[in-house]
């Protein structure tokens, strides 16, 4: 079986030697590295295309994880760019994410449509795979690479930021990260049978909780401080 890392903003390559390939879905073509490491043949996928073309209400969700599916991939880890709402949790953090909340607006979220095929309601009691997240926070211990905790996180429509009162909500709901992307991926992950674990790195504090606007330039200097540990991280783990 091949495993694969899913590139979110500011990922959007691996270091290692690569060969780009497309694959033909039922919902579209899609695009993605292919590597061989430590004799363990790794996909790599970016999210948002690899010139970050795509915004994240625009991601042809169910492509990207129908192709994973059709490499033989059984194992993903993902990273994403998230705002915190958790005072614990600061720009640069690195958390893994242990569930969600869904507030997207107008995505398929569903390889199960119920016109041509049977009804598929997806169990969701450990929507992030239980064991690469543990594999995951041993690894980056093994690194020495500092994870601040497990986070709930919140996915929001966007493309816009959240105003300071939706943040006040989301808090009150439970919410500790806020991004625009791992719903519908973690589900589609799931129905497909793939084992998922996503990594979020702290870009920014989420509006109104610290005062300033969020700012582009922030969220770049937090992935590149980040990026090359959780992508080195999660090699390690997906070829040990
Ligand atoms: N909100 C939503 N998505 C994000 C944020 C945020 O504050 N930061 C990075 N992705």
């Amino acid at each position: 079986m091949r495993k694969a890392i899913i590139g979110g903003t500011g990922v959007y390559q691996l270091e290692e030697a690569r060969e780009t390939q497309t694959i033909l879905t039922a919902f579209g073509s899609v695009s993605y590295d292919i590597m061989s490491i430590e004799g363990q043949e790794i996909v790599f996928l970016a999210r948002h295309g690899s010139k970050h073309a795509l915004p994240p209400h625009k991601i042809n969700y169910r492509a990207n994880m129908m192709a994973l599916k059709m490499l033989e991939v059984d194992e993903i880890l993902a990273t994403c760019a998230v705002g915190s709402m958790n005072d614990a949790f600061a720009p640069g953090d690195i958390v893994v994410i242990r569930d969600f909340i869904d507030f997207t607006k107008n995505r398929p979220q569903s390889f199960y449509e119920g016109d041509d095929t049977k009804v598929v309601h997806v169990e969701m009691t450990d929507p992030y795979c239980s064991n690469l997240r543990s594999r995951f926070l041993q690894r980056a211990g093994m690194l020495e690479i500092m994870v601040q905790g497990e986070a709930v996180y919140v996915c929001t429509e966007g493309p816009r930021f959240e105003t300071a009162s939706e943040i006040r909500m989301y808090r009150q709901l439970g919410g500790d990260v806020v991004g625009m992307t791992n719903v519908p991926e973690v589900v589609l992950a799931k129905e497909l049978g793939m084992c998922y674990a996503a990594v979020g790195i702290i870009t920014n504090w989420c509006t109104g909780i610290e005062g300033n606007s969020i700012e582009g330039h922030q969220i770049d200097q937090s992935m590149a401080l980040r990026k090359n540990q959780v992508t080195k991280a999660f090699v390690d783990v997906l070829t040990n």
